[in-house]
């Protein structure tokens, strides 16, 4: 799926702080990572991470959902701002809108997201309480491809954590997202290797 004559492009897809995108930035800075980012999209124009792109010199967008009468319209201005970059990998990292079967399927096989729980458990939100509610021993995140069902498509990379007798939500939700940092970078270098 990759270009290997020259280096995978991608393109980055945040809704918040964007600290998992940063993670993308600094392995690429540390030579850990082989990989550009042509550019960092948000469908919120108060999104954390879109600031910090810009402080990286990176090109971003803003494709605010709420512009939009439909998921359908929004999805189709998303995947046409996206086209213009024409990225090897489409990067899920913290982008909170639940994109529909069209838009999934125009970038099949180069759309991945990050999971923050060990899929198939605990799909959906809340997922640290969830685990810590449910006995869980173990937690942690999974990089996936996405397909049309939410947080569900083939995994790339799991990253695992044990849960602690003293972990709430806050202090496990931190302890994994540690891992997603390395998690991520890790995964997007197993992808443009293959
Ligand atoms: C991460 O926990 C990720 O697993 C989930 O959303 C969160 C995004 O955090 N999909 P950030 O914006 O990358 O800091």
């Amino acid at each position: 799926m990759v270009n290997h004559a020259a280096k995978a492009k991608l393109v980055i897809l945040i809704s918040g702080r964007g600290s998992n995108m940063l993670s993308i930035i600094k392995a690429i800075d540390n030579g850990e990572l082989d990989v550009s980012i042509a550019a960092v999209i948000s469908n919120r124009p108060d999104a954390l991470g879109l600031s910090l792109a810009e402080q990286a010199g990176i090109s971003t967008s803003l494709i605010d959902h709420k512009q939009f009468l439909s998921r359908e319209e929004f999805d189709q201005a998303l995947a046409a701002e996206v086209d213009r970059y024409q990225p090897d990998l489409v990067v899920l990292a913290g982008f909170m809108r639940i994109l529909t079967t069209d838009f999934v399927a125009h970038f099949k096989n180069r759309l991945i997201n990050i999971h923050p729980s060990l899929l198939p458990k605990f799909k959906g939100l809340n997922t640290h309480q969830r685990a810590i509610e449910a006995g869980e021993e173990e937690h942690g995140a999974s990089v996936h491809f996405v397909t049309p069902e939410l947080d569900d498509g083939p995994i790339v990379l799991q990253a695992r954590v044990n849960i602690l007798e003293t972990d709430d939500a806050t202090t496990l939700a931190a302890r994994v997202l540690e891992k997603e940092h390395k998690l991520y970078p890790d995964a997007i270098k197993l992808l443009i290797n293959r």
